[in-house]
């Protein structure tokens, strides 16, 4: 099984680092092979909402914005599984998460029940690491968004500086049971 394994900071030794290692670990031990991407690094802009709101991701399921979007939305739908690890900002996802998160969104539940993401397992981690406020509305945002595109919720977890140590080996376990669960049947 191949995971892939997105993060969404900028920065590359923080907690949202951490956490995106911690599951690599986790999808390593159990026999995965895993690809590490910070969207940060990638040129991914945020939805146009071309023309009245719609543009080719509503009949075509492409996006007409070219940029490194085509080439993470084909990865996204080689792996076998997916882990996306965001820091919490106000409460939700940062900015990269959220770009990659709604173009993708529009280009797959538009399909409906053909999203290629349907039954994908999928972690959602929110590293919050100020006031350690807001994990849950930005995980409920994380969750929206797999309903919407029919990806496979194996877990949400939220993290915060006080809790890092014990939810590392929590994102740990699930990233490797989840290979465990999904790596016979998955890519
Ligand atoms: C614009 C912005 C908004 C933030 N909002 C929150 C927040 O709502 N709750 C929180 O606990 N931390 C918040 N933080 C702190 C980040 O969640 C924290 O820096 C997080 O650990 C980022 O992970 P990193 O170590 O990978 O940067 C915010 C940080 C930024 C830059």
């Amino acid at each position: 099984m191949n995971i892939l394994i997105l993060h969404a900071s900028p920065n590359h030794d923080g907690l949202t680092a951490a956490c995106a290692e911690a599951a690599a670990e986790g999808a390593r031990q159990a026999g995965a092979t895993v690809e590490l991407v910070c969207l940060n690094d990638r040129n991914v802009q945020q939805c146009q909402a071309c023309e009245r709101g719609w543009g080719t991701c509503l009949e075509e399921h492409r996006c007409q914005v070219l940029d490194d979007f085509q080439a993470l939305h084909e990865r996204i739908l080689q792996a076998g599984g997916l882990v996306l690890v965001t820091p919490v900002y106000w409460g939700e996802m940062s900015e990269s998460a959220k770009a990659l998160t709604d173009r993708l969104r529009r280009c797959e539940a538009t399909r409906r029940e053909e999203s290629r993401l349907l039954g994908k397992p999928f972690i959602a981690v929110a590293a919050a690491g100020g006031s350690g406020g807001g994990m849950i509305t930005c995980l409920a945002s994380m969750e929206r968004w797999a309903q919407h595109t029919g990806a496979g919720v194996f877990d949400l977890l939220p993290v915060n500086r006080w809790s890092r140590e014990y939810k590392l080996d929590a994102i740990r376990s699930a990233a490797f049971s989840m290979v465990q669960k999904h790596g016979t049947t998955a890519k």
